[in-house]
């Protein structure tokens, strides 16, 4: 298959689905250094099946993920992980040249990072559940207090699956991410599906600089998907009290 012949503009799937990334590709599509964010909480939201949260504790950050599945118990996330992960790769692997292969050497290695994510994420959820570490919650609302996390981090979500939803549930969903923040929210990408940009996305950071939150596009270190290669970043234009 060739641009000309199917020319999608993006993947094309048919939910939102439980999946995740690694540590490793949070710190790129996030441009984070965690060196400087030790001692500190991290929330992960939604985290779906990603492994940031089992490894960053290992590393002894204090690190909670939140997803709208949380309340159900392993077997069902790995069976809904499992199709998840097939539906993705069958509607990838049409449409690889809207995709830069460097970081994962082509389709097959992409599959390995997955199954490392997941693998980790399975491993670490029974006990990460009972420790308070996997958290049912869902936007536009968390079941947290204000200025619980350091840094708050939401990948692959909100502008993502825009199509989903409407400008409200964005604007009250980051302001509810900003909330439970002190200091950060990370939103990557800014991009949609189809690797344009958010089309509110003016609005919104209008709307969230009226609240008094400085909102600003940012260039990070990573562009899989190609376009895709910036996140939103909201810190306070007065410090948080
Ligand atoms: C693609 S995954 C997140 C991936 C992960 N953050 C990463 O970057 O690898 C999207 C997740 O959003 C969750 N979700 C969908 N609607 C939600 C909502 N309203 N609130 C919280 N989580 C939601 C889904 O259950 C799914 O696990």
């Amino acid at each position: 298959m060739n641009e000309s012949s199917s020319n999608p503009g993006g993947i094309q799937l048919d939910r939102i689905v439980f999946f995740g990334r690694t540590l490793s590709e949070y710190l790129k599509f996030f441009d984070l250094d965690l060196s400087q964010w030790q001692g500190t909480k991290i929330l992960d939201c939604p985290s779906g099946a990603a492994s940031f949260v089992a490894e960053a504790t290992k590393l002894g950050i204090h690190a909670v993920a939140c997803d709208l599945l949380f309340n159900l118990d392993e077997k069902v996330l790995i069976d809904k992980g499992k199709a998840d992960y097939d539906h993705v790769i069958e509607r990838l692997a049409g449409i690889q040249y809207l995709y830069n292969w460097e970081y994962y050497g082509g389709l097959e290695g992409f599959k390995h990072f997955r199954k490392r994510a997941f693998d980790r994420f399975a491993q670490d959820y029974p006990q990460g559940r009972q420790e308070g570490r996997y958290i049912k919650a869902q936007l536009p609302k968390l079941p947290f207090a204000d200025k619980s996390f350091d840094l708050v981090l939401s990948g692959h979500f909100l502008f993502l699956y825009n199509n989903y939803f409407n400008y409200k549930f964005h604007l009250n969903s980051i302001l509810e991410l900003y909330r439970v923040s002190s200091k950060e929210v990370r939103i990557y990408p800014i991009q949609g599906m189809d690797a344009k940009p958010y089309p509110l996305i003016e609005d919104l950071i209008r709307d969230l600089s009226n609240s008094g939150i400085c909102a600003e596009i940012v260039k990070v270190p990573w562009e899989f998907q190609k376009k895709s290669n910036q996140m939103l970043r909201l810190t306070t234009t007065t410090s948080k009290k």
